[in-house]
């Protein structure tokens, strides 16, 4: 059962549970289902009680120039986290379906990436299910969201406890939207990673899209596989919460 495989799981990790950050909301929430297995052919399964794991997410699109990004993790067997606008993944749905089948996590980014500080409950229901919607059609039912600026408070922890997603965020940020500098790029992601980090990226961003050889080859050099955030976290998210990993 789940509740078993949880429990080894538990038994394996060598290092902490994810932090959580505290919500007002109830410990009580169902958990969220275990995502299914990679894709085959693209990369073997990691335990990161053994390896040391960090999980590389892209934020944003698809965009038409995802496909190279698409193109490179296929060579370089690199399994990532797709955090997906609903509007983009309905304009480029192949890429979506090509993400499923390369072995990525496809998470819920919202539809059209508003402001929820200003966006009404209802408003941000909406953004996420109509996601949550076009994903599962594509074969992809996300378990995961991400708010757009990582905006957190009560009303979109609730909505997305409603939804039964886990929210994940980041513990490394590059910032690249605002250098959108090849190079700071990848200064920035290998001085700040570490064991368990969870990297925000945009591959919507040209300069950050021709960053991605370097960061795989400099993580790499560095000793680190990369993993999707469902692998990092060992399967132990729930719904309704937040994480980052340090
Ligand atoms: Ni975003």
């Amino acid at each position: 059962s789940l509740q078993v495989l949880t429990a080894v799981r538990h038994e394996r990790a060598a290092f902490p549970l994810p932090s959580e950050i505290a919500d007002g909301a109830a410990d009580s929430d169902p958990s969220v289902p275990a995502e299914p297995g990679p894709g085959e052919g693209v990369a073997e399964p990691v335990d990161c009680a053994q390896a040391k794991c960090v999980a590389l997410t892209l934020d944003d699109g698809p965009v038409p120039g995802t496909a190279t990004v698409l193109d490179l993790f296929a060579k370089e067997k690199v399994r990532a986290t797709f955090f997906v606008l609903g509007r983009n993944a309905k304009a480029h749905s192949k890429l979506i379906r090509r993400m499923i089948a390369e072995g990525h996590l496809v998470g819920n980014h919202s539809w059209s990436h508003p402001e929820f500080w200003k966006t009404s409950k209802a408003k941000i229901r909406k953004q996420l299910v109509r996601t949550d919607r076009l994903l599962a059609a594509l074969g992809a039912r996300p378990t995961l969201m991400r708010p757009p600026y990582g905006e957190w408070d009560a009303r979109v922890a609730a909505v997305t406890r409603s939804l039964d997603l886990a929210a994940i965020l980041w513990s490394v940020d590059p910032v690249d939207w605002r250098s959108r500098n090849t190079k700071k790029v990848v200064k920035q992601v290998l001085r700040q990673v570490k064991r368990g980090s969870i990297i925000l990226t945009h591959d919507s961003l040209k300069p950050t899209r021709k960053a991605y050889p370097a960061i795989i080859k400099g993580l790499r050099a560095k000793g680190y596989t990369l993993v999707t955030v469902t692998e990092l976290l060992d399967g132990n998210l729930r719904a309704g919460k937040r994480y980052f990993r340090a």
